[in-house]
């Protein structure tokens, strides 16, 4: 069984077999784009980083987590967006094991609340900071590495402080990289080729997998599998590929929003990544899908109203796990609930009768649904995750024609906080977002 794969029936009726073969045309004339490395910026480094990360990048990734796995009570991720969300989403899915320091994100925001809580844990606890930024200049991870490095070098002194902290980061460019170098800490490249969003598979992902004692050559083989459709092979066969077809298609019938859904906590933060990784891709030039995400049964008791009912304008993505690793089955003894016919009943299988029910009832009430399958909870499943979709986001934007691996958007919301943070530089932009705020006020 392959660990991932689309259900042919996905999106079935709403879209028709004719649809699918114009689609084909288009992808097969854009696929060379891709693997050729022939596109708009050839950020698709991520495409093959999975078998030449080379045995040097790998093994030093295993050696210094096996020294923060010895040495540490908390490790702490400080970073944002592509430099987090990915590696969220890998301990949310495989777990630590329980030799494994605890792990936390920070960096995400710039809510005090969420510093005020890690700078009490490099206080009392034993820590090492892994600050993760590829331009070495987001606001949010370098505020909280500033505060969190002040007070462990105040705690354990500068010479150990320079000992629990490693920096992955761009090869050569930007702050974060001088810094490195300059105060001697460990550190990891992030290949020049790969963005932020594709970048769960290099040191930016792989250390906190590694921490977390998760094989992460199982991981990388996982991806390997899954990477572009073998020469002489059709690429609008294979399975990323027409997903990205078919939600193509969806989109150009209106269906502007792509409803991501889980049936468990174990995809919280594939979600997570994925709203990123679709959002950021996609939406530009006044174009793309927007992603939202779910977790079912949960939320068919507050959105799964809109969903069956509401305007026609979205469609579901499940993401049906086979197999969670777990499972708890119903006493078989009699109750007075009125569920008795439950007795001996797992919760998977029911999870999965919600699923089948969920399925049929919305797509009867209108919605497309497809399915993408995991086979199970295995480091190989995860990676081969990560290619699929990465893959599909790639594709996608090139259907959309738009170019999948910047974030102009992004940009312009970044250089609005220098400039409001008072960032030398940017004087002239602050003034006229001052005058443009007071103006907004007075008119309240
Ligand atoms: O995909 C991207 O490039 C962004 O989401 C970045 O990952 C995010 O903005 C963080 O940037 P950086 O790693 O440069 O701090």
């Amino acid at each position: 069984m392959r660990p991932i794969r689309l259900d042919a029936a996905s999106y079935r009726p709403f879209v028709a077999p004719e649809e699918m073969e114009r689609a084909a045309d288009v992808v097969r004339s854009l696929h060379p784009t891709l693997v050729e490395r022939r596109s708009e910026s050839a950020m698709v480094g991520w495409l093959d980083y999975p078998s030449r990360i080379g045995e040097e990048t790998l093994g030093g990734v295993e050696a210094i987590a096996e020294r923060v796995r010895r040495d540490a009570d908390v490790f702490f991720v400080v970073g944002v967006g592509g430099s987090s969300l990915g590696a969220r989403a890998a301990l949310e899915f495989l777990g630590r094991d329980a030799a494994a320091p605890e792990i936390r994100f920070v960096g995400e925001d710039l809510s005090p609340t969420s510093l005020v809580e890690a700078l009490e844990a490099v206080r009392t606890r034993r820590v090492v900071l892994n600050v993760v930024s590829k331009s070495g200049t987001t606001t949010e991870p370098a505020v909280a590495f500033r505060l969190l490095r002040e007070a462990l070098e105040t705690a354990v002194g500068p010479a150990e402080a320079r000992r629990r902290i490693i920096a992955t980061t761009d090869p050569s460019g930007g702050a974060l990289r001088a810094m490195a170098e300059a105060e001697g800490w460990t550190s990891f490249d992030i290949p020049r080729d790969v963005g932020g969003r594709f970048s769960v598979l290099t040191p930016v992902g792989l250390l906190p997998m590694a921490v977390a004692g998760i094989d992460v050559r199982r991981v990388l083989a996982g991806a390997r599998a899954l990477m572009a459709a073998p020469e002489g092979t059709d690429p609008a066969a294979d399975d990323p590929n027409r997903y990205a077809m078919l939600r193509h298609i969806l989109y150009l019938k209106g269906y502007a929003i792509e409803l991501f859904v889980g049936f468990t906590p174990r995809l919280s933060g594939v979600g997570a990544w994925l709203r990123q990784l679709f959002a950021e891709s996609e939406g530009k030039n006044g174009r793309g899908i927007f992603p939202v995400t779910g977790k079912y049964t949960t939320d068919l008791h507050s959105i799964g109203q809109y969903v069956q009912d509401g305007r026609r304008l979205l469609f579901e993505t499940f993401l049906w796990l086979e197999d969670e690793g777990v499972d708890v089955t119903v006493p078989d003894r009699a109750a007075a609930d009125g569920f008795d016919y439950l007795r001996g009943r797992s919760l998977q299988w029911m999870n999965e009768q919600a699923m089948w029910g969920t399925y049929v009832a919305h797509r009867n009430g209108g919605v497309p649904v497809g399915r993408i399958v995991l086979r199970d909870r295995s480091p190989e499943t995860f990676g081969a995750l990560v290619m699929f979709f990465e893959r599909a986001v790639a594709l996608s934007g090139m259907l959309l024609g738009v170019n999948p691996f910047d974030q102009p958007g992004v940009e312009a919301y970044k250089a609005n906080l220098f400039a409001l943070l008072g960032r030398p530089g940017y004087e002239a932009r602050g003034e006229a977002l001052q005058a443009e705020i007071a103006a907004l006020l007075d008119r309240r």
